[in-house]
């Protein structure tokens, strides 16, 4: 009893300090506001989603990450169904909730995941071959039999570290089937399975092809997008080679477009290929 006291008051006494001395310091707010369910260096907990690599802090605006802060996420509104807490609404500054978003996007960092050792690639490989590759094919290509599947064809593979973070990969392999023709594997593979499954998914590679990138843009880009664009002006389309977005950012813009603009999606128009294509045209420019 006088131990739970001790420490709640040891508990309230650091958040008192933290609080007023350095206020709008992103880091040390994260050590007292959000570091008990989000983890140290935004690694994530049981109690709430990892920010390193995260795909939603990488590509969503300085607005939504505050407001997701000042909000919330409860009930019905959650994302993480593996998480049984929802995000408490937290009561913060103006000040202070740009610092934290800032944090959170260093943490998230601005490129694709790096190559991750596959956990168990041996048995990866075993299990993809058995389970993915009469879809996605042997080398994450897509299959002849995948890329005929009606609505929606398997995807590539191949990019996957383009389009999502560690754990929106594990999601995906878990619950697939929303997309009906990818199954729910998590009815099928055991919590390592897929883990290893997906490590090995994680480690394939796409060479992208930019000539195609470029003939691709000067197609179905630059209209809005190119110097001499006809429609740049018009449509305020920002020029994509003085753009900050870095090539993760930037290949989900591509696919999901921008909410409510012109900048509508390509998810169902362009292969993953295709967009890895074109971001690596983009790129080019950029140097
Ligand atoms: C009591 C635990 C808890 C605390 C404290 C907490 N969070 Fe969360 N947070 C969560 C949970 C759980 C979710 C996931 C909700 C869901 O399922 O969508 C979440 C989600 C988020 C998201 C959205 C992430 C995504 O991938 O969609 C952001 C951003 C966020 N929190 C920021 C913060 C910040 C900044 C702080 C500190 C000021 C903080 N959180 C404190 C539990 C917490
Ligand atoms: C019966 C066919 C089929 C099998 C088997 C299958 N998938 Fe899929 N998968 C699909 C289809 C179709 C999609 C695309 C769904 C969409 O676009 O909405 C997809 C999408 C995906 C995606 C998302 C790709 C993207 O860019 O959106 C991942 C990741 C994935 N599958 C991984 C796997 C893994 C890992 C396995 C094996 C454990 C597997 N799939 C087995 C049909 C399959
Ligand atoms: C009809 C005109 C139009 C076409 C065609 C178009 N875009 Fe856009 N794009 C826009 C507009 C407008 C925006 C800015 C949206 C906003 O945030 O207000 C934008 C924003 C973007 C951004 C975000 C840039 C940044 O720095 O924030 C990227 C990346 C992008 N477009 C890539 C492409 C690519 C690649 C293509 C071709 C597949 C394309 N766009 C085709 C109008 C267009």
């Amino acid at each position: 009893m006088k131990r739970t006291l001790m420490t709640a008051m040891l508990f309230m006494g650091c958040m008192g300090f933290a609080g007023s001395v350095l206020a709008a310091d992103g880091s040390s707010l994260y050590k007292t506001k959000c570091v008990m369910c989000h983890g140290a260096d935004g690694k994530g907990t049981a109690m709430g989603p990892a920010f390193k690599d995260s795909g939603f802090v990488r590509s969503s605006g300085d607005q939504a990450i505050a407001e997701v802060i000042l909000k919330g996420r409860e009930g019905a509104a959650k994302k993480y169904k593996n998480i049984a807490l929802g995000m408490p609404a937290q009561k913060l500054k103006d000040e202070d909730v740009s610092a934290l978003v800032a944090y959170l996007k260093s943490l998230a960092g601005n490129e694709p995941a790096p190559v991750a050792a596959p956990a168990n690639g041996e048995n990866g490989k075993k299990i993809y071959d058995k389970y993915c590759a009469r879809c996605h094919g042997e080398d994450g290509s897509g299959s002849q039999y995948g890329l005929a599947l009606q609505p929606k064809a398997a995807r590539d593979l191949r990019t996957n570290r383009l389009f999502f973070s560690d754990d929106e990969l594990l999601i995906i392999i878990n619950h697939g089937g929303a997309w009906r023709e990818m199954p729910n594997w998590e009815y099928v593979l055991t919590d390592d399975e897929v883990r290893d499954a997906s490590r090995y998914v994680r480690a394939l590679n796409y060479g992208p092809d930019r000539k195609n990138g470029e003939k691709l843009f000067k197609e179905k880009c630059a209209l809005c997008h190119a110097a001499d664009g006809i429609m740049k002006k018009t449509w305020k389309a920002p020029d994509l080679d003085m753009s900050a977005l870095g090539s993760f950012e930037m290949a989900r813009t591509i696919r999901y477009g921008i909410h409510d603009t012109l900048m509508y999606p390509r998810e169902g128009v362009r292969t993953n290929a295709e967009i890895a294509d074109i971001v690596e045209y983009i790129k080019g420019l950029k140097k």
